[in-house]
């Protein structure tokens, strides 16, 4: 089983993708869709030049909040690939208490072991209904006994049964497939792990030892079988679940796993910049340092040890981000800045991308604003002069206050819309409430003139 989408999509194809939900940052973009499809291309490699083919690691460097994150995060929804995204800054050098940077890897390993069960788990899910099916039509109908002397069924007054069992399990599975049984109570064995179902809690660091310590608990107490009662509807689901799992060879899912995580992994290091150097002399400079020197040997490649196996870091593609207001990415250690090839820069986000970003991506915040209000019945209507004025505010505020890029959006709109949401639906003003430059200014102009005070609002 390999990854399928991954395939399809070229390049501009992924830039394409990214542009549904990113406004602009084209250069940075491009990047990561090249980065994305050289690894398609690695796999294509003949065995023996694929192991020197590394992958082309990025730093996006820009001011906060133009989309550094967003687009590492959409980029992953595209991959299918494991991803997962951490903060530099919340690492210490190992020997410090604090989570040490091969933490990373193991979390990476466990979203693969999760999206492979999954998908594996649709794989079986036909199979697994069946045999719910099944199971819960031998509870509908008692056991057939067999006549120790013909060796033929018998029912309890030892008339012989077995067509007329048949008939009855065939008009059983009919109702039951149309959902007429859906109500009736039932009562089925489920498997409870651990007997009371508690959480086994290792000692701290035990995961570092790379031991599933849960997994061994688990099969050391024995599996208990617990009543259960509920409605067919239900019981449907949680017995389908239960084969489901026993369908899965969780060995082929920890190998797969471990196999994408090696060929595919993302890993997302964000606020790297707060890991470089910057300001000598100080105490902390030290330890962030350590943190680079840490991270060192997983970018470049080495075997880390995770509770289903060893993980090469060699063809994970390592994605950094960070503002570097303060520090430059020529601050980190020369050793990891060589690690990161490519940089791109992001652009900060102009007055006409604002308009952009608040209308056209599948999650355009005013289609968020829109579908929430619609529940209770209000229609927001946003004119076009009306969101040209957002935009501007919010790059107003952004210069004079402090630039949080896109993010300004967010805290301009709930400034805006407050009132209707919290009035609605106890009164609802109309139900289409026109938002206009005029409204708009009417409710934001005194905030934004105080400078003050929109530090505090906006
Ligand atoms: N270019 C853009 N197009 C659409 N939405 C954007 C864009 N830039 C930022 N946003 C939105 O703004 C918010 C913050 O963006 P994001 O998390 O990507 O910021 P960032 O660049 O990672 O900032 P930071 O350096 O603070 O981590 C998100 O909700 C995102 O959807
Ligand atoms: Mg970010």
């Amino acid at each position: 089983m390999k990854n399928k989408s991954m395939h399809a999509l070229t390049p501009s194809q992924i830039v394409n993708e990214l542009d549904k939900y990113i406004i602009g940052q084209t250069e940075a973009k491009r990047a990561v869709a090249i980065a994305l499809r050289n690894r398609w291309r690695r796999q294509q490699v003949s065995e023996n030049l694929r192991e020197e083919i590394l992958p082309n690691n990025i730093i996006l460097i820009g001011p906060t909040g133009v989309g550094k994150t967003e687009i590492a995060r959409r980029l992953a929804k595209l991959a299918e690939a494991p991803f997962v995204k951490v903060e530099a800054s919340k690492f210490t050098e190992v020997g410090y208490v604090g989570r040490d940077v091969e933490s990373m890897i193991r979390d990476l390993v466990d979203y693969a072991v999760n999206l492979v069960k999954s998908e594996m788990t649709l794989e079986v899910q036909e199979k697994a209904e069946n045999l719910a099916e099944e199971k819960i039509l031998d509870i509908l109908i008692p056991p057939l006994r067999k006549n120790p002397n013909t060796n033929e069924n018998v029912d309890a007054e030892g008339n012989n049964e077995t067509l007329q069992n048949k008939k009855t399990r065939e008009w059983m599975r009919e109702k039951l497939k149309n959902g007429e049984l859906d109500k009736k109570m039932i009562e089925f064995d489920v498997n409870t792990q651990n007997g009371l179902g508690m959480q086994v809690l290792g000692p701290f660091g035990i995961d570092d030892l790379g031991i599933n310590f849960q997994e061994i608990m688990g099969n050391i107490m024995p599996k208990k079988k617990k009543k259960r009662k509920t409605a067919i509807s239900e019981a449907r689901k949680v017995i389908a679940q239960e084969e489901a799992q026993k369908l899965i060879d969780m060995e082929a899912v920890q190998k797969e796993a471990i196999e994408r995580v090696e060929n595919s992994g993302i890993i997302f290091i964000d606020e790297i910049d707060k890991v470089a150097g910057g300001g000598k002399g100080s105490g902390p400079d030290v330890s962030r340092e350590g943190v680079q020197r840490d991270l060192l040997p997983i970018v470049e490649g080495s075997n880390v040890n995770t509770k289903y196996g060893v993980v090469k870091t060699d063809h994970i593609l390592f994605i950094a981000s960070g503002a570097f207001h303060v520090s430059k990415p020529s601050d980190l250690i020369p050793e990891l800045q060589g690690r990161f090839p490519i940089r791109v820069e992001l652009k900060s986000l102009t007055q006409e991308d604002f308009v952009k970003i608040l209308t056209t991506p599948e999650n355009a915040l005013l289609k968020q604003y829109n579908a929430l209000l619609e529940t209770e019945g209000v229609k927001l209507e946003f004119t076009s002069d009306g969101i040209r004025e957002i935009a501007r505010i919010a790059s107003e505020v952004n210069e004079q206050v402090e630039n949080i890029g896109a993010r300004r959006l967010h805290t301009i709109l709930t400034t805006l819309l407050d009132e209707i949401l919290f009035s609605v639906p106890d009164k609802v003003p109309a139900s289409i409430v026109k938002i206009n430059a005029k409204f708009v200014k009417q409710k934001l102009d005194s905030i934004v003139k105080d400078r003050d005070l929109s530090k505090y609002i906006l």
